[in-house]
C-alpha cells in the first residue's frame, strides 16, 4: 500500500465523540512504552504524527488518524503503566474495553508486544480478554532492532506457546522495528487485504 496521506483527526476520552464508524479502523494497543506511537509514525512515514516519548504513559486518549482518506489508525493509551493510580487504571480499563467491545468499524486489534521480553502476564491476559470477546487481533512484536534475530525468535516462540493456554492456535504475528522500518510492508499489506475484502 502506498501512503498518500495521514492526518490527525481527533483525540477523545468519550466514545460518543469518536468519528462516525463508517471507515475500516485498526487499533494499536499494548503495554505503555512498547512503541505504539513510533510504529504508527513508521507505518505512515510521518515523524511526529503520533506523539512518542521515553516516559511511559504519553498517549492518554483515543487518537484517530485518517490514512489515504479511506481508513483509520487508532493510537490507544498503553496498559500496565505501573505508576498510574488505581482509579486511573480502572478508568483506562473501562474506557478502552468499551471502545474495543463496541466499535463497529474496528477491523482488527494490533497487539504490540516488546520482542525483548519473555511472555508477560499482562499481555497474555489482554489477549485472553480479546479472545473472550471474539475480537480479531494479531500480534506485533516491537523493537526487534534491540537484540539478535535469534533472541527475538525465541521470545516469539515462547509467547506463542504461552497463548496455547487460552487459544487453539496463536494468531498471526509480525516482527517490527520502527528504527529500521522492519515489518512495514507486511503490516500495510495485511491492512490493505482487509480493506479490500
Ligand atoms: P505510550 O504512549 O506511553 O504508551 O508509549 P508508546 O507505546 O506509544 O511508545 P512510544 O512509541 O512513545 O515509544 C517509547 C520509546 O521506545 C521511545 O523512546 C521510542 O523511541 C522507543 N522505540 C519505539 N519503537 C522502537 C523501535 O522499534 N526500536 C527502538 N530502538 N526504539 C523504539
Ligand atoms: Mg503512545
Amino acid at each position: 500500500m502506498i501512503i498518500k496521506s495521514a492526518d490527525f483527526i481527533c483525540s477523545n476520552t468519550q466514545i460518543s465523540k469518536l468519528p462516525p464508524p463508517t471507515r475500516p479502523e485498526y487499533a494499536f494497543i499494548g503495554r505503555s512504552n512498547v512503541g505504539k506511537s513510533s510504529l504508527i509514525n513508521m507505518l505512515v512515514q510521518k515523524k511526529g504524527l503520533a506523539k512518542t516519548s521515553q516516559t511511559p504513559g504519553k498517549t492518554q486518549l483515543i487518537n484517530h488518524f485518517y490514512v489515504n482518506e479511506t481508513w483509520y489508525i487508532v493510537d490507544l493509551p498503553g496498559y500496565g503503566y505501573a505508576r498510574a493510580s488505581k482509579s486511573k487504571k480502572a478508568d483506562w480499563n473501562k474506557f478502552i474495553q468499551t471502545y474495543l467491545d463496541k466499535r463497529e468499524s474496528l477491523q482488527c486489534v494490533m497487539v504490540l508486544i516488546d520482542s525483548r521480553l519473555e511472555p508477560q502476564k499482562i499481555d497474555l491476559e489482554f489477549c485472553s480478554w480479546l479472545g473472550e470477546k471474539g475480537l480479531p487481533f494479531v500480534l506485533v512484536f516491537t523493537k526487534a532492532d534491540k537484540q539478535s534475530a535469534v533472541k527475538t525468535d525465541q521470545n516469539i516462540a515462547k509467547f506463542r506457546k504461552a497463548m496455547l493456554a487460552f487459544f487453539e492456535e496463536a494468531p498471526q504475528h509480525f516482527i517490527t522495528s520502527s528504527e529500521l522500518h522492519t515489518g512495514r510492508d507486511e503490516i500495510l499489506g495485511f491492512i490493505s487485504n482487509i480493506n479490500q475484502s
